[in-house]
């Protein structure tokens, strides 16, 4: 459904970001990007979404296409409106002086339909704890609260296409679980498909149909949930449960991933 082949990003003309990242999102899946930190993960879904020249970034090569459509320089209000793709930012936007509710009904205000009321019990079907919250403003509720909400109000656009990143960070970890329970719901309940962006790779794998690992702006593994989970690298560097010896940590992370994935 999305297929993003050789994309080459730079910010300020000059900072090269992405060097010819190629992934591909299946309808109706879950596909998930792990990544340290600065691999490029939040500028991939800029670009998916359209948003990435207003951090002064450009897309110097390669291509993003959904339904077949090329959509590379498509500004995000169409992407939006066309494919149903929803960008929820690492920042977890929310309007702070509006109240649960009126959030919800101010996510659903361009649509015309008869629907809202019933897409407003869904999200508190999805998230209870938000109902008890519905009178205090939205910008003094905790983290994950706002997490929640900033979910809710992505749902009431009712898209075809989340783009998330990092839903589960600075969640407790009760809470992590909890947000992956309820990200596999939507996927299976509501059919949306989703972009699940991840340094939380045990829990993302669990709900992912398969997945990219990427570094320093290159695509280093990829692979369904099976292959990606009895990956050896993967095991020891992601989920800390490989049977290898850690002497030396850096130093055989960095060799091993040279020798491993880039061959
Ligand atoms: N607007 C910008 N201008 C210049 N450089 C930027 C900009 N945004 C990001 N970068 C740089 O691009 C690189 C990749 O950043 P990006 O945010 O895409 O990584 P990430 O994988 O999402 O990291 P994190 O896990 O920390 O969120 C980083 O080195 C970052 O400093
Ligand atoms: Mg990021």
């Amino acid at each position: 459904m999305i297929e993003v082949e050789g994309l080459r990003v730079v910010y300020r003309d000059v900072i090269s970001v992405l060097h010819g990242v190629s992934v591909s999102l299946e309808d109706g899946q879950i596909t998930t990007l792990l990544g340290a930190n600065g691999a490029g993960k939040t500028t991939l879904l800029r670009t998916l979404s359209g948003v990435l020249h207003i951090y002064d970034g450009d897309v110097l090569e390669g291509s993003v296409r959904i339904d077949g459509q090329d959509v590379t320089r498509l500004n995000p209000v169409t992407i939006a409106r066309k494919f149903g793709i929803v960008y929820i930012v690492e920042e977890r936007t929310v309007f702070p002086q509006l109240n649960v509710m009126e959030n919800l009904k101010c996510a659903a205000s361009s649509r015309r339909d008869r629907e809202v009321n019933r897409d407003v019990g869904r999200v508190f079907e999805l998230f209870p704890a938000l109902t008890k919250r519905l009178s205090g403003k939205a910008g003094y509720m905790s983290g994950g609260e706002q997490q929640m909400l900033s979910i809710g109000n992505a749902l009431m656009t009712r898209p075809k296409i989340l783009l998330l990143d990092e839903p589960s960070l600075g969640l407790a970890p009760i809470l992590v679980r909890e947000m992956f329970k309820v990200i596999e719901r939507i996927n299976k309940e509501d059919a949306i498909s989703m972009f699940l962006i991840e340094q939380n790779a045990a829990a993302a794998m669990k709900v992912a149909h398969k997945g990219y690992v990427m570094e320093n702006g290159r695509v280093v593994l990829e692979g369904t949930r099976r292959e990606l989970e009895s990956n050896e690298d993967i095991k020891e560097f992601y989920l800390g449960s490989g049977s290898g010896e850690k002497k030396d940590y850096r130093q055989a992370k960095r060799y091993k991933r040279r020798k491993r994935w880039l061959g």
